[in-house]
């Protein structure tokens, strides 16, 4: 890591600003969205490959709206689609944590939201937002071997792949095999 690098992670702030793409609205998530986010929070499918548990009832969700998010290092944003303001899915991004300098991310959506392109244009809207407004030039991501629609995301925002590795749940209960990837921009 350089000087600047140093420097930029030293004096990280996390923030979440309003951000907008042609369909959707990036915002923060506060305690009204409990509802509307059990909804992916609570199914199988969308869980499926993500770190965290399933989801068992809307307090559960506080505690993550709460506690979890206001604690976590990343920027995480609710993804609300702008024709009929409902919130359909979440992502963040932050340090990563292995790789100094670089911003990792990720995302999970509503299984009734997918392909259509929605996840990819929330993602380049975060990356554009890391890389004009934050400076950060690398990113990184990772994504089960599995779960290819996840990559798929992370190629059409210009991540490449990088090498095989493994992730678990939060738990421990589950290893996944992972597809790393990343990106530099100038
Ligand atoms: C992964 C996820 C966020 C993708 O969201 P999405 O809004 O459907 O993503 P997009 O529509 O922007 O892109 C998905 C791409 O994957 C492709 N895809 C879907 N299923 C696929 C499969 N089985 N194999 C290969 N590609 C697949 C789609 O065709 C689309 O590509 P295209 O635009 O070239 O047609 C969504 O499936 C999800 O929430 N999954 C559960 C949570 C999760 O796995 N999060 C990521 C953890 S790393």
């Amino acid at each position: 890591m350089n000087i600047i690098q140093k420097i930029k992670q030293i004096k990280y702030i996390k923030t979440t600003p309003v951000l907008e793409t042609e369909r959707l609205i990036l915002r923060p998530i506060t305690p009204k969205d409990a509802d509307a986010a059990f909804v992916w929070l609570s199914d199988e499918k969308v869980n499926k490959f993500m770190p965290y548990n399933l989801y068992q009832n809307t307090d559960e969700v506080l505690h993550w709206i709460n506690e979890i998010i206001p604690k976590d290092k990343n920027c995480h944003w609710g993804i609300v689609l702008k024709e009929n303001n409902l919130l359909i899915g979440s992502c963040s991004i932050g340090p990563d944590k292995k790789e100094p300098g670089a911003w990792g991310f990720g995302y999970n959506i509503r299984s009734d939201y997918w392909n259509k392109g929605l996840t990819t244009e929330a993602t380049k809207r975060m990356i554009e937002f890391a890389h004009k407004e934050q400076g950060i030039k690398d990113f990184v991501s990772n994504h089960a071997v599995d779960n290819p629609a996840s990559g798929k995301v992370m190629e059409k925002c210009g991540l490449v792949f990088d090498h095989y590795g493994e992730y678990s749940t939060f738990d421990g209960t589950e290893t996944f095999k992972a597809k790393f990837y990343k990106m530099h921009i100038d």
